[in-house]
């Protein structure tokens, strides 16, 4: 089986490969690389002993995609392509609405074209907006994201879902992404933000590492254990497995289908930074600001549905994802570059 994986030179991208070739499929990369890397690639062919066929070039350019399709016999895509930052989504939106709605678009027109009906797209939690309802279960009305990038998400779900029924030779399974973090435990791949990271992990390994002098936590006066707010973190190779069950899912039934890939549990700043701080050994200073606009309080995952539809539930703990990412910071301390 030949997997098309868009935008596999990035963070979650570069380690569903090792997860799919683990699983024995075929694997074939397309990235432009705006917030990718070669050399991710080129460590995930460390890791798995394989060469991997990498494709530079964006999804958009409809000529790009149907070369691919013409050169391998790809049974199934998986989408990751896209931009993801929230804060540069409301400076861009109309970029936003291009790389990930236009780009969706261009993908699945080169699929019909090509004969592949088969489609696996990283969504998130982010298109449940700011409901009052805990866990968040699949069957929640969707909700008014609060900003481009989610809104981007919404739209492309909503396509889908009209796609897959207009033509029931589509496959298409929707994964709404909790909080991922982590990296693959060799510390050869992991997260590798462009600039000042925007995401919480991410922060406070560069603060451990002293690329950054001190975290700034976003409010602790949410109705919480201890103010901070509370997400749903998921193990990035957890997160990964979980769409090697979907592929395995959708090789067996037709239609959309959506399922939230998170742990059920979820946890506080302060407490990721505690881990952090027992994890690496390291002190990491914070001071308390505002809260940031656009955050909700609090924010988990009903795993219910992908526990029973997929035989998928997260296996890695706090200490792991922890434990992975400072492995990776350490190890990488400037990231890929
Ligand atoms: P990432 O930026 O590390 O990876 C995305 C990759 O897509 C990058 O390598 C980038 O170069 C590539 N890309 C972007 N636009 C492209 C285009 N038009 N053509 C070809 N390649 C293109 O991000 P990630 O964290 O790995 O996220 C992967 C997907 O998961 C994204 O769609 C993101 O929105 C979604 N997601 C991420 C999170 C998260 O917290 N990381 C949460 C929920 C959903
Ligand atoms: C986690 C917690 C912050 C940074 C975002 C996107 C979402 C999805 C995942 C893609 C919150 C707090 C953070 C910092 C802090 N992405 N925080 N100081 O906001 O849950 O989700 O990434 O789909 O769409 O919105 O993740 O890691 O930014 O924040 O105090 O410097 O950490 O307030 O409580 P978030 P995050």
């Amino acid at each position: 089986m030949n997997v098309l994986v868009t935008g596999g030179a990035g963070y979650i991208g570069s380690h569903a490969l090792v997860a799919l070739i683990e699983a024995n499929y075929d694997v074939v990369v397309l990235d432009n690389l705006i917030n990718g890397s070669a050399e991710a690639v080129m460590r995930v062919e460390k890791i798995t002993q394989r060469k991997i066929p990498f494709y530079e070039g964006d999804i958009r350019d409809s000529n790009f995609l149907n070369s691919i399709f013409k050169n391998h016999d790809i049974d199934v895509v998986v989408h990751f392509a896209g931009l993801k930052s929230v804060g540069n989504s409301v400076k861009n939106p109309i970029e936003y609405f291009d790389f990930n709605v236009n780009g969706t678009i261009s993908l699945v027109k080169g699929m019909e074209l090509a004969g592949i009906y088969r489609l696996v797209f990283s969504s998130s939690a982010t298109v449940y907006g700011d409901s009052s309802i805990m866990p968040l279960h699949e069957d929640l009305p969707t909700g008014e994201p609060k900003n481009p990038y989610g809104r981007s998400k919404l739209i492309i779900e909503q396509m889908l879902q009209d796609l897959a029924k207009s033509n029931s030779r589509w496959s298409i399974g929707l994964l709404r992404y909790f909080n991922p973090v982590g990296a693959h435990e060799s510390g050869l791949i992991g997260e590798s933000p462009q600039g000042t990271p925007n995401n919480l992990l991410p922060y406070v390994a560069q603060v451990a590492v002293r690329r950054l002098p001190k975290l700034a936590i976003f409010g602790n006066d949410y109705d919480t254990i201890d103010g901070t707010g509370i997400r749903d973190y998921i193990h990035v190779m957890d997160l990964v497995e979980g769409h090697v069950k979907a592929i395995k899912k959708l090789e067996k039934s037709g239609g959309l289908k959506i399922w939230n890939l998170g742990t059920g549990k979820g946890y506080s700043v302060l407490e990721m930074v505690d881990a952090f701080e027992s994890v690496s050994g390291r002190n990491i200073p914070y001071y308390f600001q505002h809260r940031r606009e656009g955050d909700v309080a609090v924010c988990w995952a009903d795993v219910s549905l992908a526990e029973i539809e997929l035989g998928w539930r997260a296996k890695r703990d706090l200490l792991d994802m922890v434990g992975d990412t400072w492995r990776w910071q350490i190890q990488n301390p400037e990231g890929y570059r």
